[in-house]
């Protein structure tokens, strides 16, 4: 299947100046059903259209990395049917979208942690569409899943210890390689939806110099016409990581 809803990108948008990877906290799924008398995994199912649009979205302007917060270290916290509906859900949306994603030249990857709470089941279809995509130059579709900013750096950190590093070795350039995927750029821009105003333990080291997005707009109404305006809100800020003006 190609793009089911092709659409212009608007002329204000430069299309010289788009960031090169864009991250989204894709949150308000909850919120979005229960404002519909819902239970609130209906939002995440809901949130499926939203997250292949934007997809679309990113790929006809030429971001060449979109990294997607699916499911958060603390996310455990939730009730047991929420967790095991999400880990389902997640499986799912790969069964139904990585041949998609795959002839769209998409690269798919993964961030986060594997460990026992993770369904095998699921981990297998993670490695499964990675396998399939991983040769995929378009476009890299990072999905955090199990993910936390605070557990990759202490990963990156045991790693480090593991390839017995000196003390007076360890740079960023050291901690950084260790990370889940150095060979992406930092997030350019991190997108959060939903109305809430913070980081949630997202991208903590990545996103050092990311310009921010927030929106009200819950994630399962989120679109590509969405992507494109805070691509442009992006445009409009002045980036100096730590400089002055010339
Ligand atoms: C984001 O939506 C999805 C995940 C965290 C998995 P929420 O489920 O957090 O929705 P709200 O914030 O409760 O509305
Ligand atoms: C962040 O959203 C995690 C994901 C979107 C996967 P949360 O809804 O879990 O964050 P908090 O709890 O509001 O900070
Ligand atoms: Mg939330």
């Amino acid at each position: 299947m190609s793009d089911p809803r092709p659409t212009p990108i608007p002329d204000s948008l430069e299309q010289d100046n788009v960031p090169r990877h864009v991250a989204v906290v894709m949150d308000g799924n909850g919120r979005w059903a229960q404002r519909q008398g819902l239970p609130r995994t209906e939002g995440h199912g809901a949130g499926e259209v939203a997250l292949v649009d934007v997809t679309y979205g990113a790929l006809a302007v030429g971001v060449k990395a979109l990294t997607v917060y699916a499911f958060s270290t603390e996310n455990w916290r939730r009730p047991i049917d929420e967790v095991r509906y999400l880990m389902d859900f997640n499986q799912g949306l790969l069964q139904r979208r990585q041949h998609e994603l795959h002839d769209e030249g998409v690269r798919i990857t993964f961030s986060g942690r594997r460990d026992w709470r993770v369904p095998r089941r699921v981990t297998r279809n993670m490695d499964e569409a990675a396998e399939l995509t991983k040769r995929n130059k378009r476009m890299t579709l990072n999905i955090a899943f199990n993910y936390g900013g605070r557990a990759e750096i202490v990963d990156a950190v045991q790693q480090l210890v593991r390839d017995n590093v000196p003390a007076n070795k360890i740079d960023e350039k050291a901690i950084r390689s260790r990370l889940y995927h150095p060979e992406l750029p930092d997030p350019d821009l991190v997108i959060r939806t939903s109305g809430e105003y913070r980081i949630s333990n997202f991208l903590l080291w990545e996103m050092a110099y990311s310009e921010l997005v927030f929106t009200e707009v819950l994630w399962p109404d989120f679109r590509r016409e969405d992507l494109f305006e805070a691509i442009e809100v992006f445009q409009r800020r002045e980036r100096r990581f730590g400089g002055v003006d010339q």
